[in-house]
């Protein structure tokens, strides 16, 4: 019902009623008209169409881009549908340029992308203070467009990567009236003071007027579906502002929101965090050092705040004028000084989530080698998973989707590897074609992934009536003879998905499983399948039988072992699809 609304909304007289863009144009005040208008005048005109009151709703909610609940993942809802993100993120500099840009548009579309990650910097969008320049917006919203790919705008704002390098030159020149971060020596740093009202006021301002521009040039056709606020925020190579006011701020009493919040919710708490507090006393009042004690993290947690409430500023001042899905990416590292102090690092998430709660998602850069648990450390506190920058790596996207429920995934210096014959673009290639699928598989919780390589080369999955033991698959084929050794590719990767409980689909490449079940009987193939996606519905291929089905024709070992032998095998190289049907006996 919401796609026949959606097209009745391109009726020129309906859509000023349902939704009047005049009316939303400049100031929060406004969004009570348009929801008025919603209420009353939205409802007579679908009644008049014959429509219910159920339908009115869903549109309402549904027309942005948003975020949404759907069982037991938190989805990014697109023109009314989910939408699993498969995109790349622009090198720093590329989109300041049209020219740059123009031969790499058709390649990233070309690489199966669907979304593509750009600066939009305030330097070059607000030249001079309250003026405004939007002709590198429209020309990525338009080449977006014309390459059928979504954006996602990263807002360098007040700073990138901790540095106010993007902010402009009437800022970095006026510090008295920007003023900056001061150390402990007591010198300035180019990062802008988190607590000067000057700052976040004229950062907000920037940004609001961005907001309003996407609005009225993007507010129907919706190419740009997210907005990242800042970069990496945090302070490189220093604990805590030492400025007057932030030292005032750090001696007064941790701000009542966030004791309340810490003292109701003391359970649900991320683990470490909680530790911290509790070996500090688990006080519920007083000032930062006495509640959290005086440490390093003290410091970090303090400006984990402030960062979290300026930044919250920002995109509260973003979203009054165009509520589009807004997230903070985060610079990850283990220990302090490997990371930027203040950044929504796992410790903080409560922090940040309290501080920020017109920040959506608190995303991780993805860059340091244990993927997995980084995944897991921000898969928590209700914050869905999205990695904003990350390696090109095929298998990193195939298990954040599956065992995360991730909304997507995006490598950095994309245009750099925008070739449709790298391994990520033939990932995202058959992720596109089974998005509906994976989506769907996301909300019920039957989607797992499996990650072999030379140290971890066996994985079971339990799901549906069925154990699946997945090994790297061996390259000689067909399996007459059980091959010894033989030669195994390094990286291998699936999503096992449950689409019944004896039926599967499996996406992947390198890997082999045979299966048993349900609990301690064998089993063997009723059906399997090759195949692909077409518009999201399975279109087969060859079935397989025969020696394409026999991983194991050692008749005595599966007597004794109570196996069939029977399995799959998907290919290394470009990741495939097969459909398979099992039963017990
Ligand atoms: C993380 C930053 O967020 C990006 O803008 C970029 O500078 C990358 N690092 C480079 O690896």
């Amino acid at each position: 019902m919401g796609a026949i609304l959606r097209v009745r909304a391109r009726i020129p007289a309906l859509r000023s009623l349902m939704f009047p863009r005049t009316l939303v144009r400049n100031r929060a005040w406004r969004y009570r008209v348009v929801d008025m208008k919603l209420r009353y005048v939205l409802p007579c005109a679908v009644a008049m169409l014959g429509f219910s009151m159920a339908d009115a709703q869903s549109v309402s909610t549904s027309f942005l881009p948003h975020l949404e609940k759907r069982g037991k993942a938190t989805q990014l809802i697109v023109d009314g549908r989910p939408f699993l993100i498969l995109a790349g993120e622009l090198t720093n500099s590329a989109s300041s340029s049209m020219e740059y840009m123009e031969p790499y548009w058709p390649k990233l579309a070309a690489a199966n992308m669907n979304t593509v990650l750009a600066a939009v910097t305030w330097e070059l969008v607000e030249p001079e203070p309250g003026r405004f320049d939007f002709a590198l917006v429209d020309g990525a919203i338009r080449e977006a467009r014309r390459n059928h790919l979504h954006l996602i705008f990263l807002w360098f704002g007040s700073w990138k990567n901790g540095e106010s390098t993007y902010t402009p030159l009437w800022v970095k020149k006026n510090r008295k009236q920007y003023p900056l971060f001061l150390t402990e020596s007591g010198q300035s740093i180019t990062y802008l003071s988190v607590f000067k009202e000057a700052n976040w006021n004229a950062d907000a301002k920037a940004f609001a007027a961005l907001l309003r521009h996407i609005r009225e040039v993007d507010g129907e056709a919706h190419t740009v579906i997210m907005m990242q606020v800042e970069n990496e925020v945090g302070c490189p190579g220093a604990t805590r502002d030492q400025a007057p006011e932030a030292k005032a701020a750090f001696n007064a009493s941790v701000p009542k929101q966030l004791m309340d919040y810490m003292a109701k919710n003391k359970e649900n708490l991320v683990s470490e965090f909680r530790q911290y507090w509790e070996a500090a006393g688990g006080k519920t009042s007083g000032t930062w050092g006495e509640v959290f004690g005086n440490q390093p993290m003290t410091n970090e947690i303090f400006m984990a705040w402030h960062y979290a409430r300026y930044v919250d500023k920002v995109a509260q001042a973003g979203k009054a004028e165009y509520p589009l899905p807004m997230f903070v990416n985060v610079d990850l590292g283990q220990a302090i000084g490997e990371y930027s102090s203040g950044g929504a690092l796992p410790i903080q998430l409560n922090v940040w989530q309290q501080g920020a709660p017109g920040i959506d998602i608190i995303a991780p850069d993805i860059y340091l080698p244990n993927f997995a648990e980084w995944c897991a450390r921000y898969d928590r506190s209700g914050n869905p998973l999205w990695i904003p920058e990350t390696r090109g790596d095929a298998a990193n996207a195939f298990y954040a989707i599956a065992n995360h429920a991730a909304m997507g995934i995006s490598p950095f210096g994309i245009e750099r590897q925008a070739d449709a014959a790298t391994p990520l673009a033939q990932a995202y290639g058959l992720l596109a074609q089974a998005a509906p699928l994976i989506l769907e598989a996301q909300a019920k919780g039957a989607i797992k992934a499996v990650t072999l390589n030379a140290q971890h080369t066996e994985e079971t999955v339990q799901l549906g009536n069925y154990t699946l033991a997945f090994s790297m698959a061996r390259t000689r084929q067909p399996a007459s003879a059980p091959p010894a050794g033989g030669n195994a590719q390094t990286s291998s990767y699936a999503i096992v998905i449950s689409t019944g409980p004896d039926d599967y689909v499996i996406l992947g490449s390198g890997l082999q499983a045979t299966f048993n079940g349900p609990g301690p009987s064998a089993a063997a193939v009723a059906t399997l399948e090759e195949g692909t996606y077409v518009e999201g519905r399975w279109v087969p291929g060859r079935r397989l039988n025969g020696d394409d089905i026999m991983l194991n024709y050692d008749a005595p070992n599966k007597a004794i072992r109570n196996e069939s032998g029977q399995g799959f095998r998907l290919a290394g190289g470009a990741p495939k699809a097969i459909h398979l049907q099992v039963y017990g006996y």
